[in-house]
């Protein structure tokens, strides 16, 4: 069958290149210990690397604020200036400490659509969840976990006690925990990286089925953005962690803060993309791989409209391989 490709669905596209070239350099920190210099290594890649786009984008989710942030800060312009005018939210690396740490499901990630159509406040917490298609219409945000774990297992046709839940490995979530247990459920705790365990709970091979738990805001911006492809469940509300949060959240024109968000109103339209690459392995994508004369990424690129998603294994041969090193400050 002959398809023609939207412009969306090329731009996400483009935007693989952008996301491995940002993988490949924050890999070269992998283990080292040190957060920031690998999300800095990230973000000069994928800024280098934006600027090829045709594109006149802007961030409208990034490493923060003007004056904290050099590069990729909210409102600075991306892309060559030409073509579509888009939101772009980006998270050039999802998992700073798994990699200093060497753990893992370490991303870089970007997510677009038309200019206006991806939410943005300030960056803060939400708490979340993420079920996949078949329960999408079936839980509550609001619901004790007992109860949604048993919606999600109807309509998945499992039983309660072959449900898994994915669950940040934070003290703030020990009762949650508790109540999963007590509700017979299985709960897989992770260190971080809540993107990819949401958007994990529609993929096939993952055995998670469902997200709980809060995180950052950002982050779930980008999961609606990839779960407007796959067709799962996301709703999710502020959670402000302190007094500084809420200041910072009604100085961005937040005046409810018990609005509840789904993917369709975090991420609004037909026209939205998500493209990762993996850095360390984690459900979404296996991490960069270095070879001796090449180095293999692993990507996922999603386009709402078509409801295509497709994996990219990309083999970088030497030259690209040291683009990467140069950007990420290793070689003259
Ligand atoms: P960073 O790489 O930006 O630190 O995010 C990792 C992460 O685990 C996210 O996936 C998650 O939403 C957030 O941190 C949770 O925040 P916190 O670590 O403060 O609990």
């Amino acid at each position: 069958m002959q398809r023609e490709q939207s412009l969306f669905e090329h731009l996400a596209l483009d935007f693989v290149r952008v996301t491995e070239l940002a993988a490949i350099a924050a890999a070269r920190w992998i283990g080292k210990g040190d957060a920031h210099a690998a999300d800095g290594a990230a973000v000069d890649a994928m800024r280098a690397a934006m600027s090829r786009i045709q594109c006149a984008g802007k961030i409208v989710i990034g490493e923060g604020a003007k004056d904290e942030a050099p590069e990729l800060f909210v409102g600075e312009k991306v892309g060559n200036g030409k073509g579509v005018a888009l939101d772009i939210a980006v998270d050039p690396l999802e998992c700073t400490s798994s990699v200093a740490f060497g753990r893992t499901n370490a991303l870089t990630v970007i997510a677009a659509a038309p200019k206006g159509m991806l939410y943005h406040a300030a960056d803060s917490y939400m708490q979340k969840l993420a079920v996949p298609p078949a329960a999408k219409n079936k839980v509550d945000l609001d619901a004790p976990a007992k109860d949604t774990i048993r919606a999600v297992a109807h309509a998945l046709g499992k039983d309660v006690p072959e449900i898994t839940v994915a669950i940040l490995d934070r003290d703030r979530h020990k009762q949650l925990i508790k109540d999963v247990r007590a509700a017979d459920a299985r709960v897989q705790l992770f260190t971080d990286g809540d993107v990819a365990m949401a958007i994990a709970t529609c993929l096939a091979e993952s055995p998670v089925d469902i997200l709980m738990g809060t995180g950052g805001s950002a982050e779930a911006v980008l999961s609606a953005s990839a779960m407007k492809t796959l067709g799962g469940g996301f709703f999710c509300r502020w959670r402000p962690k302190d007094e500084k949060h809420i200041a910072r959240l009604r100085a961005a024109g937040v005046t409810k803060f018990d609005t509840l968000f789904s993917a369709e109103t975090l991420a609004k339209g037909d026209e939205v993309t998500f493209t990762a690459t993996g850095v360390l392995a984690g459900p979404l994508a296996e991490g960069v791989v270095f070879a001796a004369d090449h180095v293999t990424t692993h990507s996922v690129v999603m386009s709402s409209r078509e409801k295509l998603v497709r994996r990219i294994e990309t083999r970088h041969a030497y030259p690209a391989y040291r683009t990467g090193r140069r950007q990420a400050g290793h070689m003259a």
